[in-house]
């Protein structure tokens, strides 16, 4: 169904609850709703939001449209969990209800400041010439799950900026507060804004400069910026969308990609001494990455596994998009790690040595080792006709290959279906998560990492050995009770 201007923006109270009821009933008719992953009930889902520890708990926020499979008014949905690995959506919402957010409740962050979580948020307001106003501002939840709306803007649309200017990442560097915006310069550039709290006033914002991390300014906007520090150094993690490929090759729509710098000087908005930019994600599928430092100090990170301007099979079952595994991220030889935080194992129900199968359930782990100077060919999501998920690691010649043409439904097909990045020559582990419709993959332990999406039909179940070898264990994961 294509959603018209009025459709996409029209007041939540003006859909009907035998609107809502229909469609939520089409979602569960999806032959590909995940196990154990987050997903919408019903309505699109986009980038997580307010990642944050608060009141004991883990707090993850996600970008939602609840009326079918478009980008249209947004609000925040919040689940919560206590493991990072379990989430309970609650009810509690924020809602594009107020002048400073009437179009959208866009993309932010969130902290705990006494006992409550500041949400720091863009408000997308559109007035009657339809002229898009960007207003970073924020509300307070209490332990309660009650939202409170601050009424007042705390960032301006700057100047120098266009009304591409959004996505507040609230962070703390040596006690004091900082917040980083993404924006569009006047020269249509993708910039960073950086600005500091006020004497430690999440009210009161005070301009920094733009972040100075070698931008190679080919970007037209930076979606969804964030900065985390693994080991004092600062990982900048963001989307510059239209990035040239010169600068940094990728296949997607739009890139998720990283630099980490050698140390960051809040005074001056520099990450100095930044290293080459890199992709976060080989796969089909990963964006708007949010990351922040927990209490304990761990950086970690979830994403949104779809991809704005494309379409989805799940469209006509009236959703679209899940969230991935929650993520821990670390420096290992200056090189970054994500892997899936240790709570995932508490999934696993019962281990099987690694085996051809004609028949899963689509959700398990593998977790499997290839010999450095070997190769395998793997099928994933395998029917009888040997068509499914592709996948090759090849480290005797330095590669790893995945393809997804003969896996159920095409899409996106603009932008190909085969995925690959450089290995190393030497002892290979993967650890591939599988959830229905949901692949995340970790090479050696997190070294590099292959998300996406496939549709696998009915009778796309197995896996198969087309060749080589690899040995292993087979994890059946069992995720409970889920509610989203
Ligand atoms: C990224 C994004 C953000 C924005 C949000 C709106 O996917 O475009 O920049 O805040 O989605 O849903």
């Amino acid at each position: 169904m294509a959603f018209t201007t009025e459709e996409r923006y029209r007041a939540y109270a003006d859909w009907s609850a035998d609107y809502i009821e229909k469609i939520k009933k089409n979602t569960e008719n999806s032959p590909w709703r995940t196990n154990f992953h987050i997903e919408p009930l019903h309505g699109l889902l986009n980038d997580p939001n307010g990642f944050s520890f608060f009141n004991g708990k883990w707090i993850l926020f996600y970008q939602y449209f609840p009326f079918g499979a478009a980008h249209g008014l947004k609000s925040w949905v919040h689940t919560e969990s206590t493991d990072l690995v379990h989430f309970e959506p609650t009810g509690t919402v924020l809602y594009p209800d107020t002048p400073l957010d009437s179009h959208g409740a866009y993309s932010g962050s969130a902290m705990q400041f006494n006992d409550q979580l500041f949400l720091f948020y863009t408000g997308n307001v559109r007035d009657e010439h339809w002229i898009r106003h960007p207003y970073q501002i924020g509300a307070l939840m209490d332990s309660e799950g009650k939202i409170q709306k601050i009424d007042k803007i705390l960032i301006a649309q700057p100047a120098d900026t266009t009304d591409h200017f959004r996505d507040p990442q609230i962070f703390n560097f040596k006690g004091d507060y900082y917040a980083i915006v993404g924006g569009q310069n006047l020269e249509k550039k993708g910039i960073i804004k950086l600005y500091k709290a006020l004497n430690k006033d999440y009210l009161n914002w005070e301009y920094i400069a733009d972040l100075h991390f070698d931008n190679d300014l080919t970007a037209y906007m930076m979606e969804c910026p964030n900065l985390v520090f693994i080991d004092e150094k600062p990982v900048l993690l963001y989307c510059p969308q239209g990035l040239d490929k010169a600068v940094c090759d990728y296949d997607n729509i739009y890139p998720n990609m990283y630099k980490i710098g050698q140390s960051f000087n809040a005074e001056t908005a520099s990450l100095l001494k930044p290293g080459p930019l890199e992709q976060l994600d080989y796969g089909f599928e990963c964006y708007a990455t949010q990351a922040f430092n927990a209490p304990d100090g761990r950086a970690l990170a979830v994403s949104w596994l779809a991809l704005p301007d494309v379409e989805y099979p799940t469209d006509r079952y009236d959703y679209q998009g899940c969230l991935s595994l929650v993520k821990e991220l670390t420096i290992k030889d200056g090189k970054l790690y994500q892997y899936p935080v240790e709570a995932i194992t508490s999934l696993r129900t019962d281990a099987q040595v690694f085996t051809e199968k004609t028949e899963t359930n689509n959700v398990y782990e593998l977790e499997l080792t290839v010999e450095a100077d070997s190769c395998v060919d793997l099928l994933l999501f395998a029917d009888a006709k040997k068509q499914g998920l592709k996948l090759t690691i090849d480290p005797a010649n330095g590669r790893l290959v995945l393809d997804r043409k003969d896996c159920g439904e095409a899409f996106a097909l603009d932008f190909g279906t085969e995925r690959q990045c450089p290995i190393d020559n030497q002892l290979t582990t993967a650890n591939i998560f599988i959830d229905k419709s949901v692949f995340e993959i970790f090479i050696n332990k997190g070294e590099k990492v292959f998300s996406g999406r496939v549709f696998p039909r009915q009778d796309q179940t197995g896996i198969n050995i087309l060749g080589g070898q690899a040995s292993g264990t087979y994890y059946s994961l069992d995720y409970g009770r889920k509610t989203h």
